[in-house]
């Protein structure tokens, strides 16, 4: 069983489900969306982030199709539904697209984000088309490498060398993960309370 987070000791309260991307949010606390395309494991980070089973997770892609808000004590966590998920109608493709965009273009308190990659496949058209929102609005990004339970140690540390050199981020701001086995989750639980902690001073 993986070591409890620093998240986990705290207390966690699951605010709502909201279709309206700018749906807004009291009292005001720094939000971090977590963001990436369907599949990658956002659901199960945030679960392993928070030591407990609060977010939906399923082999389905397309499973979590709103803006879901989870409350901890000095920041939110905002679970979004993925993007680039083939197999979905278009119709759902487009709400679930409008609504990924609407958080990161249009929700003024969004104060940063957590955006996750496989570890194991270089950035989709999608990630690149995201990576170009978050560097046109400025928002401050961590990247979580997701899956790394699927990697030898070797391709592990190749592949977070050429990821991190394809998404010109310093290291500081890039964590490998495995929500199975529990890698690198309470480091990135640590980073995640510096940042909100961080953006509240902005
Ligand atoms: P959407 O909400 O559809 O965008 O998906 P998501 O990004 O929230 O992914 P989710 O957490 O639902 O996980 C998708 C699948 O990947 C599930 O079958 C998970 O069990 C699996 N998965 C998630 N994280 C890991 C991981 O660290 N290692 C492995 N091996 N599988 C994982
Ligand atoms: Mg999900």
């Amino acid at each position: 069983m993986p070591s409890p987070t620093p998240l986990a000791r705290l207390p966690v309260i699951f605010v709502g489900s909201f279709p309206d991307p700018c749906a807004r949010l009291t009292p005001a606390l720094p939000e971090i969306a977590l963001v990436g395309r369907s599949n990658v494991g956002k659901s199960s980070l945030l679960n392993a982030l928070l030591g407990r089973r609060v977010a939906r997770v399923s082999r389905t892609p397309g499973r979590t199709g709103h803006l879901n808000v989870y409350r901890l004590p000095t920041l939110y966590l905002l679970d979004l539904p993925g993007y680039g998920w083939a197999r979905a109608s278009q119709s759902e493709r487009a709400r679930l697209a409008r609504l990924v965009r609407g958080v990161l273009t249009r929700r003024p308190t969004l104060s940063g984000v957590l955006w996750l990659l496989d570890v194991r496949h270089d950035p989709s058209r999608d990630d690149l088309a995201l990576a170009e929102l978050l560097g046109e609005r400025g928002l401050p990004v961590l990247a979580a490498l997701t899956k790394a339970d699927k990697l030898t140690q070797s391709e592990r540390r190749r592949r977070t060398a050429a990821l991190a050199a394809r998404l010109a981020l310093p290291p500081d701001q890039i964590q490998l993960t495995s929500s199975t086995t529990g890698l690198g989750i309470s480091d990135l639980a640590e980073s995640l309370l510096a940042f909100a902690e961080a953006l509240a001073r902005r």
